[in-house]
């Protein structure tokens, strides 16, 4: 199948006083189109550092990165932020909704850059809404949900826009363990219905048994590489 990523020998240093530290260690990964990738490993082994840097958040101090065949890593700031706008849905471990607005109204403003119809806007909304399995609490606001349906909505919000991929950095690391297995157990749902691409990162070790692989990091390197078997 082709790839839908290509990192390529990339490299992100952090220097802080006269030390250099290398978040990032020449890594190379190639995810497939519609794969599910899990990255694990312990707390500053650069899980976050790589995932801003697939979502060109931060460009990389050596190395390339390509999303289909576009080069992020050769992006303006202004073009990368709108290729993210229009190509990456985020999902964050406090969820980042706004609270003035409703379930609904958050899944709204992830995609208005791209559908412009009101109704069609709504429609788009209230599917992935359903998907998420928010039905009947379209006009609910976030303080009225709880985290895990906080989560959900954020799911919906990131994948509304039909993103060629999906990140997600601890998103069940605000949740009980229970919640966090449904939302694992969602992204795995939603990987296999829609297609999409899925890259997360958590603590977790068992969140391996739902991905496709689990690329485990350590000081910046990828120690192992795991590939699921099949049951
Ligand atoms: N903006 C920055 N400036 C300086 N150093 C940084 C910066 N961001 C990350 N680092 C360093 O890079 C390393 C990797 O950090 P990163 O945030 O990617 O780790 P992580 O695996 O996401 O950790 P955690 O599980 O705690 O979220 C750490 O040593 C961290 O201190
Ligand atoms: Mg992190």
């Amino acid at each position: 199948m082709e790839d839908k990523v290509r990192i390529e020998n990339v490299t992100k240093e952090y220097s802080t006083g006269s030390k250099v530290v290398k978040a990032v260690n020449n890594i190379s990964l190639n995810i497939a189109e519609g794969e599910f990738i899990i990255i694990l490993g312990p707390s500053g082994s650069g899980k976050t550092t790589l995932l801003n840097l697939i979502s060109a958040l931060t460009p990389p101090t050596n190395g390339r990165i390509f999303i289909r065949d576009r080069e992020i890593t050769a992006l303006s700031d202004k073009k990368a932020t709108r290729f993210r706008a229009e190509h990456i849905g985020l999902v964050f471990q406090f969820f980042n909704l706004l609270p003035t607005l409703t379930a609904l109204e958050n899944v709204e403003i992830g995609v208005a850059l791209k559908i412009k119809n009101p109704d069609d806007l709504r429609k788009r909304a209230l599917q992935y809404l359903k998907l998420v399995g928010l039905e009947g609490m379209e006009d609910k606001f976030p303080d009225q949900l709880s985290g895990g349906e906080q989560q959900r909505v954020s799911v919906a919000r990131a994948l509304a826009m039909e993103p060629d991929l999906l990140i997600a950095d601890e998103p069940t690391g605000n949740l009980d363990a229970e919640t966090g297995e449904e939302i694992w157990e969602l992204l795995r749902e939603l990987n296999e219905r829609t297609g999409t691409t899925i890259l997360a990162v958590t603590h977790w070790a068992e969140a391996a048994t739902y991905a496709n692989r689990t690329v485990h990091l350590r000081s910046g390197k990828i120690e192992k590489i795991m590939r699921k078997v099949a049951k």
